[in-house]
């Protein structure tokens, strides 16, 4: 198939990109720069670039009508302009979704687990989004499946991590190197989930090849590590010290991420796993941060625009 890949420049859209063209698809790589344009064109002969972005939305009608499926991995990851970033992301997805009506091909739109509301102890994948909050990807996209989109949404942890993460983990490790401790916030017992890039690119493609319409699917390989963990990890890595933050002090020591980190988010891919047939197999969150690779250098959350 030939798919229209969003975000294709990005963290998680190179691995979706590489795993596509992998499996023989084609792919049209929606690039806003020159730079990503040419890292496309390095990708290889089965990837062309659609010239286009996220605010003109002529070119994300045209790539969507060029192609057999779409995949949505472009965010504007300004977390401290949220409400245009999701606005943006809102008009995207329409548009693209638009462009699909009728013809009953696939949209996998990106979510994350963290924007669902859990009736349980473990948010599944049948629990709604939380309809509180301003990224509104899920709510758009599964509306897109009474249009004849056949539009399906991947939630991923708020740790999708990997060689060449740049995400809320990095944040976290940038903010222990400045800070001179590795915290957590109260008891650390709150819980992420967490998926290796590499894992979360092949459930993007089960999604396209054989997702449902209408479905969400979890990108979740770790259900729930607790915080207290992961900065202990990011103080071994670092060499640092392990320390706790109360709630009131950690607006101040995280600033913006605090609002995610204090969060207690697990959640279960078990009707994922069983309905597209997709183990996680790469590395644990804990196990990559063991390796050396996240500890490298000090550029850390360069993308998140913070
Ligand atoms: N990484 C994580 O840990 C994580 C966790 C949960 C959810 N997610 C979600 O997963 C998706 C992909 O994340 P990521 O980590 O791959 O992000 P990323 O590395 O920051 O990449 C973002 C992609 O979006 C593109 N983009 C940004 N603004 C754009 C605009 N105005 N017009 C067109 N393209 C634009 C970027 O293009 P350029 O290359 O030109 O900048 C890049 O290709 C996002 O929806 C994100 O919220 C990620």
């Amino acid at each position: 198939m030939r798919i229209f890949v969003t975000g294709s420049t990005g963290f998680i859209g190179t691995a979706v990109v590489r795993e596509l063209i992998d499996a023989g698809h084609q792919v049209l790589g929606l690039a806003r720069s020159d730079a990503g344009a040419k890292s496309l064109v390095a990708a290889g002969a089965n990837v062309k670039v659609h010239r286009g972005s996220l605010e003109d939305l002529e070119s994300l009608r045209s790539g969507a009508a060029a192609a057999d499926g779409v995949i949505h991995t472009a965010f504007i990851h300004d977390f401290n302009n949220y409400g245009p970033a999701a606005e943006a992301d809102r008009r995207a997805i329409e548009t693209l979704g638009d462009a699909l009506a009728g013809s009953d091909r696939p949209l996998v739109v990106t979510s994350g687990t963290l924007l669902v509301q859990p009736k349980g102890a473990l948010a599944t994948e049948e629990d709604a989004s939380n309809p509180n909050l301003p990224r509104k990807s899920e709510e758009v996209a599964l509306a897109l499946a009474a249009r004849g989109v056949r539009a399906s949404v991947l939630r991923l942890s708020p740790s999708v991590h990997g060689k060449g993460d740049h995400g809320f983990v990095p944040r976290l490790i940038s903010i222990a190197r400045e800070k001179g401790v590795s915290a957590y916030i109260g008891d650390g017992r709150n819980r992420w989930p967490a998926v290796h890039r590499l894992d979360a690119a092949r459930l993007y493609r089960l999604m396209l090849e054989k997702g449902s319409g209408g479905a969400s699917y979890h990108g979740v390989a770790d259900e729930g590590i607790p915080t207290r963990e992961i900065a202990e990890a990011i103080g071994r890595g670092l060499n640092l010290p392990v320390v706790s933050k109360s709630s009131e002090e950690a607006a101040d020591h995280f600033g913006w991420i605090a609002r995610f980190f204090g969060i207690d988010g697990p959640a279960s891919s078990a009707l994922t796993r069983q309905r597209l047939g997709w183990p996680p197999v790469q590395p644990g969150l804990i196990a990559d941060l063991n390796a050396a690779h996240y500890f490298e250098h000090a550029a850390d959350a360069v993308a998140l625009h913070v």
